[in-house]
């Protein structure tokens, strides 16, 4: 496994890769998640990039990037522990070179959800993966579900783009109790910790009412800010019922849909979502 710093060196390691070849973009601390990316890349490719890169683009002044954990060393043995070729962790200014002010933005899909509460969060994103994907020229990159609007982004960015790629989109990863796994999930204090599976309980409520007959959509809304409302601990900040694709709001009755929501808990913001139906996210 080469790890580098420098996007010369870089391309010069993917350069002489066997292709194809699977990019898994993570920002570090990285957990089984993370893991499952990268071994579902390692499945389909013959070669494994990641890169380990907290993007200060998708942060806001107010958000936690200085206290985003970072762990190189740890993530780099477990990474050494897969099947991975290659790992980038460049500097800042390796991606965001002095005077720089070019940025990709996508539209509509980037709006509602954790756009309306986070304003610049997907342009952040979608430039750091822009980068990644001319620096690593991925033929598959690999996201995971836990960030549903980021794979409808980045599906639609990818398109509009003609990026010679595919976009796996990879289910997420839970604690026993639901929990969905997430770097953020260490602020939590114990009790903290216990109250965030509500998020989990909130979503299969919902989902069993869908798999019970249940269509409409502001039912299923209404099961979720129920089942949330009960836990003191957790307050709600956005419970979606929406298109999978569009991302739309969706009212009345519903064939396929994502249900998302954001909650703190304490200090800390949790995201979660679960698909019902077949259609796929930005499909
Ligand atoms: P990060 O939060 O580190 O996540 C990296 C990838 O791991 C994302 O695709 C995310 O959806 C996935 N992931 C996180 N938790 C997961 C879980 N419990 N199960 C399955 N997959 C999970 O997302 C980002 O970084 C950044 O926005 C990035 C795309 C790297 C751009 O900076």
């Amino acid at each position: 496994m080469k790890v580098v710093e420098t996007l010369g060196d870089l391309r010069a390691v993917c350069g002489q890769l066997p292709r194809p070849l699977g990019l898994v973009p993570t920002m570090g601390a990285l957990h089984e998640g993370h893991l499952s990316l990268v071994r579902a890349a390692a499945e389909r490719c013959h070669s494994v990039g990641v890169s380990l890169f907290v993007n200060p683009a998708q942060f806001a002044p107010t958000e936690d990037l200085a206290a985003y954990p970072r762990d190189l060393d740890g993530d780099l043995a477990k990474l050494a522990a897969e099947a991975v070729d290659v790992v980038w962790t460049p500097p800042s200014d390796e991606v965001y070179p002095p005077g720089f002010q070019t940025w990709v933005e996508v539209e509509h899909v980037t709006r509602p959800l954790e756009g309306a509460q986070r304003p610049e969060h997907f342009r952040g994103v979608t430039t750091v993966v822009t980068k990644l994907f001319h620096a690593f020229e991925p033929q598959f990159a690999y996201f995971g579900q836990k960030d549903a609007q980021q794979c409808v982004v980045i599906r639609r960015m990818a398109a509009d783009l003609n990026f010679p790629l595919e976009v796996v989109v990879r289910p997420t990863v839970r604690e026993p109790d639901g929990l969905a796994m997430s770097s953020r999930n260490k602020y939590l204090s114990p009790a903290e910790r216990r109250a965030a599976s509500v998020l989990y309980r909130a979503l299969t409520r919902a989902a069993e009412a869908y798999q019970d007959g249940q269509r409409q959509a502001q039912a299923l809304r209404q099961r979720m800010v129920e089942t949330l409302a009960a836990e003191p601990l957790a307050e709600t900040q956005y419970v979606s019922v929406a298109n999978p694709a569009s991302l739309e709001e969706l009212d009345g009755p519903v064939e396929s849909a994502l249900l998302s929501m954001a909650v703190k808990v304490g200090k800390t913001r949790l995201i979660d979502n679960w698909l019902v139906g077949d259609r796929p996210l930005g499909g």
